[in-house]
């Protein structure tokens, strides 16, 4: 089973991803993650953010690897050849590549084939963008999650005070999100969009207990 979790970046999805898989006995994917990655080799590359083709061969050669402790849900390290990113993937520069890579066609097809291909080894909570649109269009839940701007904000600061990368500074931080949601939900490939039949929770309105409780209601209907 995929339950197909999208949003815009700080809706909470994964802090939500992690909790409904653990709930339901599910892996993790966080696919996000991934264009990080790309971003990540491409600035240690000195590639232009403008060279598509490059950009396309970073995402093709890559070996990104998500490392899980036995029986932990959540990977603890992401790897990119080898080398531990798992922090350099979250700095502020990374966050602004981030959409510019995410917009190329040639990366995105790259990291879907290895998206569906983790997710055919089994049950998988999928967060991201266009994972119940294009990834999982067949996903067996698939929900929308969203928050206001400002709390999308608040949860990014208190996120990155916590892993001790990326900006603390609540304006800075809201001006980010609102240009990069801009970015992703105005890119031709794959743009930031709800799938038809996605659930749509506003994660403003209900407490991560009670998201997380919506999620696995949805997945226990469609398991029973
Ligand atoms: O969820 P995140 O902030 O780590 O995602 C990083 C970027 O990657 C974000 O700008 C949107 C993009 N992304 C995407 O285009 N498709 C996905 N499935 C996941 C992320």
């Amino acid at each position: 089973m995929i339950v197909a979790i999208d949003g815009p970046s700080g809706a909470g999805k994964s802090t939500v991803s992690k909790l409904v898989a653990e709930r339901l006995g599910f892996s993790c994917l966080d696919t996000g993650a991934m264009y990080r990655c790309v971003a990540w080799r491409a600035a240690q590359e000195g590639v232009d953010l403008g060279d598509q083709a490059q950009l396309g061969r970073i995402a093709r050669e890559a070996r990104i690897e998500f490392v899980h402790e036995p029986g932990s849900i959540a990977a603890r390290a992401v790897l990119v050849d080898g080398c531990d990113v798992t922090a350099q993937i979250r700095t502020a520069q990374i966050d602004r590549a981030v959409s510019a890579v995410s917009a190329v066609v040639a990366v995105r097809e790259a990291l879907v084939d290895q998206q569906r291909a983790i997710g055919a080894g089994g049950d998988f909570v999928v967060e991201g963008r266009d994972i119940g649109t294009v990834v999982f269009p067949q996903a067996e839940v698939k929900v929308f999650l969203t928050a206001s701007n400002e709390e999308r904000a608040r949860r990014r600061v208190a996120q990155n005070a916590e892993r001790g990368v990326g900006s603390v500074d609540f304006d800075e931080v809201l001006a980010d999100i609102v240009a990069r949601d801009a970015r992703d939900e105005a890119r031709a490939a794959s743009p930031l969009v709800a799938a038809d039949d996605a659930a749509l929770i506003d994660s403003t309105r209900f407490s991560r207990d009670e998201v997380v409780a919506r999620i696995c209601a949805l997945a226990a209907e469609k398991l029973s």
